[in-house]
């Protein structure tokens, strides 16, 4: 999104053309940030091997996937639909990875009938794997006490966390991998969403590779997602380079010392489609009471639930008037809950009824994480590319 003149456009489309043709509310994706994001992630990492795997849950509109895919991506999967959402957005099975929580013996069959890569969370998760798959390959997702996040709800290392397999569990994990015949092949850890400071993600990838030297039959290392972006102006965009160059290093000084050159995974969701989506919404009331103005918009926590489950921060800005006189108002939404708040205190330009209110960086947990609460319809979604709008 950039400011040409007194409009906000996306590609070659102002947001308000945007609004005028599909009505609002809508998400809009730009295909050359997801385009400019991913080429920006593969090229600070020169590690020969390295696969990186979309974590789709982040966004799993058909088109971004597949525009995903046709730039050379691999695809993370967290539940059965996902897969077939995966499979549908042609890519193959051997390119899908699944990792998932409380897996019901249904779809645990899904998964194996469907040959799906796997990496098993818990004991449990083993012997249902086991009993249904004897001798396959698979991955172990490991707890290594290491979380990090913008949000106590998005750690998912550490004690307090569900995932993954503990570090004092492992060798009760090999006896049952045994047990069944299974090869462990890969280890995966994800410790955390929206991680913008390279130190942690490095604590865990060296913690990661020191447990690898204990499994001696790995072809690869999955060092899942959490690759932050920044919301705030005043929040740092995450060091790429040194984050690249780093792992890079520390992955080829390991393979040394392991005697082979394994596959590194990565599973990046936010950072690559995040900053591509903005939700278009119309200002359909202004309340200027006592102590606080609410300017009220046609959508609400059902289409974009970050800042009511976790208190995230998202830009909001008036498309309707970029330059006009700002006041300082409440955006809320038209859900019948007082926690219905897309920003307090937002300086904007002055808004009336019927401006276009932008709520940026909406690309990522945004539309997947949308409900009809209130029996509210779902937002349309569309991908511009230039001058070309495809949906
Ligand atoms: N891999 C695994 C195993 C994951 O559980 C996740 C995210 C990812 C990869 C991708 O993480 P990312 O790169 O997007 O941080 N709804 C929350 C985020 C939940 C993330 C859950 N797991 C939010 O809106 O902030």
């Amino acid at each position: 999104m950039e400011v040409k003149g007194n409009k906000l456009c996306l590609g070659k489309f102002s947001a308000k053309a945007l609004a005028d043709k599909f009505g609002t509310p809508i998400y809009v994706y730009e295909v050359s940030i997801i385009r400019r994001k991913y080429s920006e992630l593969v090229k600070s990492i020169n590690y020969p091997k390295l696969d990186i795997h979309y974590a789709c849950k982040a966004n799993t509109n058909l088109l971004v996937l597949k525009l995903l895919k046709s730039f050379g991506s691999k695809i993370e999967t967290v539940s059965k639909g996902e897969i077939i959402l995966a499979l549908k957005a042609g890519f193959r099975a051997k390119d899908i990875i699944y990792t998932s929580t409380s897996v019901s013996k249904e779809e645990m069959t899904f998964v194996v009938k469907n040959k799906i890569r796997i990496n098993l969370d818990s004991l449990s998760q083993i012997e249902l794997y086991g009993k249904l798959n004897k001798g396959a390959g698979v991955g172990l997702r490991i707890n290594q006490g290491i979380g990090a996040g913008h949000h106590d709800h998005v750690i998912t290392g550490g004690e307090m966390s569900k995932f993954g397999i503990s570090l004092e569990h492992l060798p009760r994990a090999r006896r049952l991998a045994k047990k069944y015949n299974l090869k462990i092949v890969s280890l995966h850890q994800h410790i955390g969403s929206n991680i913008l400071d390279v130190k942690i993600l490095l604590k865990a990838f060296d913690k990661l590779l020191e447990t690898a030297l204990n499994f001696p039959d790995l072809v690869s290392l999955d060092f899942g997602g959490g690759l932050g972006v920044p919301y705030l102006s005043t929040e740092k965009e995450l060091d790429l380079k040194l984050f690249g160059r780093e792992i890079t290093k520390r992955m080829n000084d390991f393979c040394k010392k392991y005697g082979r050159e394994l596959t590194m995974v990565l599973e990046p969701g936010r950072f690559l489609v995040a900053q591509s989506g903005v939700l278009i919404t119309t200002v359909t009331e202004i309340k200027k009471n006592p102590k606080r103005t609410f300017v009220g918009v046609d959508s609400g926590f059902n289409h974009l639930i970050r800042p009511a489950m976790y208190g995230s921060y998202h830009q909001i800005v008036n498309a309707s008037q970029i330059t006009g006189r700002k006041i300082k108002v409440d955006v809320v939404g038209n859900i019948c809950e007082s926690g219905d708040v897309f920003g307090r205190d937002r300086i904007i330009s002055n808004p009336r009824i019927g401006d276009i209110l932008i709520i940026q960086d909406t690309g990522a947990y945004g539309y997947v994480m949308a409900s009809r609460y209130n029996s509210r319809s779902l937002p349309e979604e569309v991908l511009i590319d230039g001058s070309k709008i495809i949906s």
